[in-house]
């Protein structure tokens, strides 16, 4: 199994925060179905933001910004499986998950007209995600849009959202680890993505 079958990416600026603790729970349950996983931690590439130059339109890729995208392009081709997760920052995803997300850009594939159709690199590859995110208040609504923010970009390049994982009522650094329960449901939710992706 040489193959990274689900990449999992984290947006949260905080490292071991609980963003990163739900995603590796996701990560062992996918390996536990005997799958290659590997994990980003956003805050760790240098990510630039999208410049809109719309050179990606005709280069194929981003040929303007030479940072931590470069790294990541190739292992987002090579997963079927991609797992994204982020904490609700002001009923939004992070800036680290938004510059992440717009980076994927150059996967599209434009025509001439304007506004027109688009197509995508990814799509008809049987690509599955999975997306979470947690926050410190209880309601659902005051997640605001974040799964919406992770799940229709990946819809549009073609991803089947397999699952959408909410964890309310988490605040401060690691609390998480102090429920067994969402651990489990996190790992058990891996394990689903990845037997569906063989
Ligand atoms: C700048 C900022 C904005 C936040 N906005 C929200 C919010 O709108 N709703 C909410 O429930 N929690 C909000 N939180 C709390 C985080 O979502 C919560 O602490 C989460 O567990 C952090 O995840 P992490 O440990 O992976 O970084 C915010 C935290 C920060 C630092």
């Amino acid at each position: 199994m040489n193959e990274v079958k689900i990449l999992g990416v984290g947006g949260s600026p905080r490292k071991n925060g609980n963003t990163d603790i739900l995603l590796d729970s996701f990560l062992k349950g996918a390996e536990s179905a005997g799958v290659k996983t590997k994990k980003v931690h956003l805050k760790e590439y240098s990510i630039e933001s999208c410049i809109g130059c719309e050179a990606c339109r005709k280069d194929g890729t981003c040929t303007r910004s030479h940072d931590g995208m470069e790294l990541l392009y190739p292992q987002i081709e090579e997963a079927k499986g991609l797992i994204l997760g982020s904490p609700v920052y002001n009923y939004n995803v992070t800036a680290e998950m938004k510059t992440f997300i717009d980076r994927l850009y150059p996967f599209y594939e434009f025509t001439e007209q304007r506004p027109g159709p688009y197509l995508s690199k990814l799509e008809d590859q049987g690509r599955k995600a999975l997306v979470f995110t947690v926050c410190e208040q209880v309601l659902a609504d005051e997640m605001g849009f974040t799964l919406e923010a992770i799940s229709m970009p990946l819809e549009a390049l073609g991803y089947e959202i397999f699952d959408r994982f909410e964890a309310t009522g988490y605040f401060s650094k690691g609390a998480v680890l102090k429920d067994g329960d969402i651990l489990e449901k996190a790992f058990e939710a891996g394990k689903k993505l990845a037997l569906n992706l063989k």
